[in-house]
């Protein structure tokens, strides 16, 4: 499929520019450029793996799939139906909302963080890279700097690393790793995924997860949110990071 040759329209189409009859009028109209040419005849064949091209003036690079991510700021939901805050996916082009077309449109989150949650989120349209890096089987660490609201003692840190035990399961959940960074912080590592993991845990051993600004995700894998992506922002991961993530996860 790669190194296939695609018509223009199909490629647009493929990367959610509308339906094939809005991208075949996008090019018709000259509004799809290929180093700085326009192209107006949309069933022209071209390699698409590596294309980049600008859609009225904007600049694109063909993925085949799409992965993402994105530092989730503060006051969004990771929901497409979100209840009370904004959508996290109002964050994104809508190219990139509506890829692939049909029911299934655009790139989900691997995840969920809580409404309050800041930090590294990651979104692709690959299901079965979803379902690797979200499933417990594999336990993908995630590191998530927390803030607390009331002092954090080595009895605390001795108990999330020793295990808790939730109210919606017997199993004590430990954390793989928690090491305190200040009077009030520290930085714990899961290996799982459950419903306010942190929170619960957090309040399992007495304390309380600080209600702003208290949990924040650094670190997927070996992953880090870079330090020069601003709350908001999103980018392509690189196959440098999809490497460093989980290694059969990061097979496109
Ligand atoms: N644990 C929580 O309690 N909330 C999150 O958003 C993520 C992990």
């Amino acid at each position: 499929m790669a190194n296939t040759h695609m018509q223009l329209q199909e490629i647009l189409f493929s990367q959610g520019f509308g339906t094939r009859r809005v991208c075949a009028g996008l090019v018709q109209q000259g509004f799809v450029e290929l180093a700085g040419v326009p192209y107006t005849d949309p069933a022209i064949e071209m390699v698409a793996k590596e294309l980049c091209f600008t859609v009225q003036g904007v600049a694109w690079e063909y993925h085949e799939k799409a992965y993402l991510m994105l530092h989730k700021p503060a006051g969004y939901e990771c929901s497409q139906k979100p209840s009370t805050y904004p959508s996290i996916y109002t964050l994104l082009p809508a190219p990139i909302r509506q890829r692939g077309g049909g029911a299934a449109a655009g790139v989900q989150a691997v995840g969920r963080l809580d409404q309050d949650t800041t930090g590294l989120l990651l979104l692709s349209d690959d299901g079965k890279f979803i379902h690797r890096m979200s499933s417990p089987k594999h336990h993908v660490p995630k590191v998530y700097e927390v803030t607390a609201k009331h002092p954090v003692d080595g009895q605390q840190v001795g108990k999330l690393l020793a295990g808790v035990v939730l109210d919606d399961d017997p199993r004590p959940v430990r954390a793989a790793a928690c090491v305190q960074t200040g009077e009030r912080q520290f930085s714990l590592t899961l290996t799982e995924g459950k419903y306010h993991q942190v929170k619960r845990m957090v309040a399992a051993v007495g304390n309380r997860v600080e209600d702003i600004g208290g949990l924040h995700r650094s670190r997927i894998g070996a992953l880090d949110l870079p330090a020069d992506l601003p709350p908001g922002g999103w980018r392509w991961l690189t196959a440098s990071d999809l490497a460093s993530i989980a290694g059969e996860a990061a097979k496109k």
